[in-house]
């Protein structure tokens, strides 16, 4: 067993932390031979529903957990932490416009990113699941500014799964079948779910999605629109938003992070843009990454039609937009 490492979750009384914390604690994340202390953040008012979430994890008696910080002090929650999943946010309330909400929450980033900036190991890998994901990725990192920048990174991972199970269903093939789906741009409904470049195993063959799929018009139309509106569709069924599997794609985020993606294998992360495939450089934008020693590099020279390269510059004016605000919000 090695030494035990830090782990900080933030909003860790509310739903997507519920199913996290667990996730994390039995060793999905960091493997069966890595000890973990757990710092959970919330906010003051939460602190005694955290304290129902710390009994349970003492309840689950997970033998990986050596102990459990809860907290409402940023400096607390991130000191000496290895990671941080920083899923806390303020949610959309009744009548509040887009930029509200945006403002809210880039101010939370702002005062996250200052506090991993001082408390945190300058290693620690940061992982934004908190809305808007991409954008609240870039405010953090630029108050965190002794963090190398391409350790500040945005969940796309939701998608990325969401779009594999489409594929497999339509296929009929287990999802382990799907692999190389890409989820290009913002975490919003301009993201473009892309198969293009995906490969499916039919009947122990890999081939080419397209040619798995046969039906150009469904990846194109149906496929797009059903991946992209999937968090509203959970939403209106569960009248809760998607929380079982936003656990679980964080968890796989930070698990291929840490542990690396397998030989000509790629996952959608939204990592800081160096304008590759003519995209706005210096927003956090998703790409497909491969990942190894714990380093990403996004994947070039795959092929973007003039469907796709339009479908990119929608999404990447979109984050370019939500950077103005933001620092508008941030440098008032
Ligand atoms: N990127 C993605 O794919 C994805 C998917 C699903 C949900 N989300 C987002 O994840 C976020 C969390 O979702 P949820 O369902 O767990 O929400 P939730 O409302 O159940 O929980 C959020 C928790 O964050 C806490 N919080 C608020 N401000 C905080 C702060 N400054 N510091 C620490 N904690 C704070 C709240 O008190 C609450 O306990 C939302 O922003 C949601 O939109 C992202």
């Amino acid at each position: 067993m090695s030494e035990p490492i830090r782990v900080v979750v933030t909003g860790a009384a509310g739903q997507i932390a519920y199913s996290i914390l667990y996730m994390i604690a039995k060793g999905d994340v960091f493997g069966p031979n890595q000890p973990l202390i757990l710092h959970l953040l919330d906010i003051p008012l939460m602190m005694g529903v955290l304290e129902g979430v710390v009994m349970e994890l003492a309840d689950c008696a997970l033998p990986l957990l050596v102990s459990v910080v809860p907290t409402d002090d940023p400096a607390v929650a991130f000191k000496d932490v290895s990671a941080a999943f920083l899923v806390g946010a303020m949610p959309r309330k009744q009548g509040m416009e887009r930029k509200d909400l945006l403002a809210a929450n880039v101010t939370i980033f702002k005062v996250q990113g200052e506090a991993l900036d001082k408390y945190a190991r300058k290693d620690v890998k940061v992982l934004v699941v908190g809305n808007p994901a991409n954008t609240n990725a870039l405010v953090c990192s630029q108050y965190a500014p002794s963090i190398p920048k391409e350790n500040f990174t945005a969940m796309t991972r939701l998608d990325q799964n969401r779009a594999q199970s489409q594929i497999a269903a339509k296929v009929g093939v287990p999802v382990a079948n799907v692999s190389n789906i890409i989820i290009w741009g913002n975490h919003s409904s301009t993201q473009f779910p892309d198969a293009s470049n995906a490969k499916v195993v039919v009947n122990g063959k890999e081939v080419p999605a397209p040619s798995a799929v046969q039906d150009d018009a469904w990846l194109r139309t149906y496929f797009v629109e059903t991946v992209q509106k999937r968090g509203a569709a959970v939403i209106a069924a569960r009248k809760m938003s998607s929380a079982m599997s936003a656990a679980k794609a964080a968890c796989d985020h930070v698990r291929d992070w840490f542990q690396g993606t397998a030989p000509g294998r790629f996952v959608s992360m939204g990592v800081l843009s160096d304008g590759s495939y003519g995209t706005p450089k210096d927003v956090i934008f998703s790409f497909p990454v491969s990942i190894s020693n714990g380093k990403w590099q996004i994947v070039q020279g795959l092929s973007v039609d003039d469907f796709a390269k339009e479908r990119l510059a929608i999404t990447g004016k979109e984050l370019e937009e939500e950077r103005s605000e933001a620092f508008a919000v941030v440098n008032a």
